[in-house]
């Protein structure tokens, strides 16, 4: 038998292809939900009515809003025929009678156009009944407001580890969240059919979660409930879990008005209504030898969860799975909590944790390698795992030889020492303008840390003229899946790509599916579709043989054809299917595929939970103004694992779009509250394109260089591949840490930078002065000249 990962001659993955919709997305011609709605005849449009406090009891008088003509129904609490929730822990009342953030959305209007619902809305009339709020994580640590179960991660003794070091540091470590910004906002379509089942087209990662959500509030089985989702204008974790109350809500407008219903969210509204990646505070001790090998750390990570509960349980288990990034820690102690805050319920973030886990040991080498006198780049190179050893919480560390051969591959190829030499020249000559280059390490674990995840199904159907029609329970959200599933297919099956085409993903084609998420999308669909094309292709191959006069066994498919080994005969796989029908063989299959040799622990955050890790390098140099704290990316070079490439183009959009992505989040995007105790407390400021800074072309590197690490075969995923979507994002810390690095270069030898996140201009700028007053302290101005 061949193992999944064996690639047949004639291959169709490995090669360059183009996004499936590519020529759609750059006419404009591809649809997104809210144009499927647009084009109904009869919607209706949902508008949210938003709570003006951040914490308050309320009571809400809505017949102002029948006033205004075009609108139809207000939805309320009154109104849910089963459970008033839109969450799957049952914290997140879909119609609150409590505004837990500035924002919260309290009923909705339905309304003939979009005009007629914002004005219902205006005219409903709120009373608050204010309560106390909590902003900022540290109001939530004071008051000792918590939500879930914390965790740890523990291995050794870290006190032990901690007393017994030649160097221990303390410190306190916070970085901001994250806001998604993908270009479609929240959206969804629900329809109700003449037999009382409902359709729903909705922008969801998560399509049978957002099912379940809809069956749930309307108090009826999964069985009645469709959800389709064609494509995604992006998701970016954001549409794993929240998509599903806007779903209810259009599903419930559908039932009682018995019209079609359409939610879209504007920009506004989204940013002000839906979590972002959690934002951290942890404080930490460290302890290395003399060599400056890691001997212990112990932390307290405390996520800022929000509202609700949300993701925040799993985001901070793998914060706690990534805290050793690519190092070797003989004792660990992370204990990690959720603050309870009244904002947006946070939620997945590309990355789902792993990058608040991963700052946090990155955040520690940059600041204490000036201290130890050790150059941090090789800080970094000696702490790496050796082949053998486990993480923290007790999985083997496979391939860990990798990371230090991708390492060195990358400070070759990006000609490193040479280019760091040319720095130190430029920088002593410059007092104005500082350069630096750093480089840093991924290593990231694949698979869903909840074990049932990790599975996923298919329906390929081959018609009776040869040509496959592949479903599959994965997402596009331009990550190009539906492309991979293409090429899989055509690989299975031994066809070009021309001849497989894709339906969209629906939950009465592919039940049980797990959220796209995870970076998982191309291990678990592609499984799912290889195991229905080979089920296909064993059985036409028996058809073949008896065509062909050969042993089944001999029978290869590749390019569209059917051949034999040892006779010259060919047929076309349309022959081959035509006969099958003829002879009637199924020619349609259900694929199935679940990861094996997991095992995880929730409770004592011990075992395997993941298939395989994602190893990656990045260096990136930078150059920074004194004045204005104002900086450039000069060039950045990357070495990445994705196993043997299913798609390499799309694989190195995914690698390029996830660093300028981490970038953004570690030195641009700036969230702002308002933590005042005026009228506006809890009010996001940030709520528009115009005070949300995003990454865009004038940010991105001047060069840009990334390699995927080759012969790369991973044995246990589909064709020898690896995830890819997630990992990347984490490349972006050698930016931060080349920040951080150029900084000090306006300071003495030695002097350590404690860099703000995000390093805006702004905080550069201050860390700027606070190196040039060490260096002014270190040597005295020497005296004025007189002239
Ligand atoms: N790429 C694009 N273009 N748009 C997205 O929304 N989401 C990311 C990543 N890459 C995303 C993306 C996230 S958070 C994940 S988990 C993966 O894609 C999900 O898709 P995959 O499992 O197919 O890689
Ligand atoms: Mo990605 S954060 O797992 O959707």
């Amino acid at each position: 038998m061949s193992s999944l990962a064996d690639r047949p001659e004639n291959a169709v993955v490995g090669h360059r292809a183009v996004h499936e919709s590519a020529a759609l997305h750059v006419t404009g011609a591809a649809m997104y939900t809210d144009d499927i709605a647009a084009q109904t005849a009869g919607v209706l449009t949902a508008w949210p009515v938003q709570s003006t406090s951040a914490h308050a009891r309320v009571s809400i008088d809505v017949s102002g809003a029948y006033e205004v003509p075009g609108v139809v129904r207000v939805l309320t609490a009154d109104d849910v025929p089963g459970l008033n929730d839109a969450g799957i822990r049952n914290d997140e009342p879909l119609f609150p009678r409590e505004a837990m953030f500035y924002g919260h959305a309290l009923v909705w209007v339905l309304a003939e156009t979009t005009e007629a619902a914002r004005l219902g809305a205006e005219r409903v009339k709120v009373e608050y009944d204010e309560l106390p709020s909590l902003i900022t994580v540290h109001d939530a640590i004071e008051a000792g407001s918590f939500m879930g179960t914390p965790r740890t991660v523990a291995r050794g003794d870290a006190a032990a580890g901690l007393a017994s070091s030649a160097h221990v540091f303390e410190g306190v470590t916070e970085f901001a969240g994250q806001e998604h910004f993908y270009l479609e906002t929240h959206a969804s379509f629900a329809v109700r059919d003449s037999e009382g089942q409902y359709f729903i087209q909705c922008s969801t990662q998560h399509p049978t979660e957002t099912q379940d959500l809809v069956s749930h509030v309307l108090g009826i089985p999964a069985n009645e409930v469709t959800v389709q989702c064609l494509r995604m204008g992006g998701g970016f974790g954001g549409k794993e879990m929240q998509p599903h109350g806007f779903a209810a809500i259009a599903a419930l407008g559908a039932k009682l008005t018995g019209r079609p219903v359409r939610v879209r969210l504007n920009r506004t509204q989204d940013l002000t209504m839906t979590g972002k990646r959690h934002p951290f505070h942890i404080s930490w001790k460290v302890g290395l030898d003399e060599s400056g090998m890691l001997q212990a750390l112990d932390a307290v990570l405390t996520a800022d969860g929000g509202w609700s509960i949300d993701l925040s349980e799993p985001v901070l288990g793998r914060a706690l799975c990534h805290i050793d990034n690519a190092y070797w820690i003989p004792n660990v102690h992370a204990y990690g909590r959720i603050a309870k805050t009244n904002k947006q319920s946070n939620t997945a973030y590309r990355g789902f944790g792993g990058p608040q886990g991963v700052f946090l040991i990155e955040d520690i080498l940059g600041r204490i390698a000036p201290t130890l006198g050790i150059d941090p780049l090789e800080l970094r190179r000696r702490n790496f795992y050796q082949p053998g050893q486990h993480t923290p919480y007790g999985q083997l560390v496979k391939d860990a030889e990798r990371m230090p051969t991708i390492w060195d591959q990358l400070a070759d190829e990006a000609s490193i020492a040479q280019r760091r030499a040319e720095i130190d020249a430029f920088n002593a000559a410059s007092p104005d303008v500082k350069r630096a280059i750093s480089m840093t390490p991924i290593k990231f674990g694949i698979s869903f840390n909840f074990a049932a995840f990790n599975q996923a199904g298919a329906l390929v159907h081959v018609y009776k003229d040869g040509s496959v029609l592949v479903n599959h329970g994965g997402t596009e959200m331009g990550q190009g899946l539906h492309t991979k599933m293409l090429q899989i297919a055509a690989t299975a099956l031994g066809l070009e790509l021309h001849q497989v085409r894709l339906a969209p993903t629906r939950t009465d084609k592919v039940p049980n599916t797990s959220a796209t998420a995870a970076s998982s999308g191309a291990d678990l669909n592609g499984g799912a579709v290889k195991n229905a094309c080979d089920q296909i292709r064993d059985r036409m191959a028996a058809v073949a043989g008896r065509l062909l006069g050969v042993d089944e066994r001999d029978v290869r498919f590749g390019g569209g054809y059917v051949t034999a080994l040892g006779t010259p005969g060919r047929l076309t796989f349309a022959e081959v299917t035509k006969a099958a029908y003829f002879q009637r063989v199924q020619l349609f299959a259900a694929g199935y595929y679940r990861t094996s040799g997991l095992h995880w622990n929730p409770e004592t955050m011990q075992g395997s939970p993941f298939k395989y890790f994602a190893y990656g390098a990045a260096a990136t140099e930078v150059e920074i103004d004194r004045f204005t704290g104002a900086y450039r990316i000069l060039r950045v070079d990357i070495v990445h694992d994705v196993g043997d490439s299913l798609s390499p183009m799309l694989d190195i959009g995914q690698i390029e779009g996830a660093y300028v992505q981490g970038m953004g989040w570690l030195t641009l995007e700036d969230l702002r509250w308002d933590d005042t105790d005026g009228p506006h407390r809890g009010r996001l400021q940030t709520q528009s394109a115009s005070t949300y800074k995003l990454p865009s072309f004038s940010e991105m590197p001047e060069e840009f260089t990334v390699r995927l690490f080759q012969n790369a075969r991973e044995d246990g995923a589909v064709y020898g591949s690896k995830a890819v979507g997630e990992p990347p994002f984490m490349l972006a810390f050698s930016a931060r840490e080349a920040l951080r690095q150029a900084v000090a270069a306006f300071g003495p030898a030695g002097h350590s930078v404690d860099l703000a996140s995000p390093a805006t201009p702004e905080s550069v700028y201050w860390a700027v002065e606070t190196a040039r007053a060490a260096q002014d302290a270190a040597e005295p101005a020497p005296a004025l000249s007189t002239v």
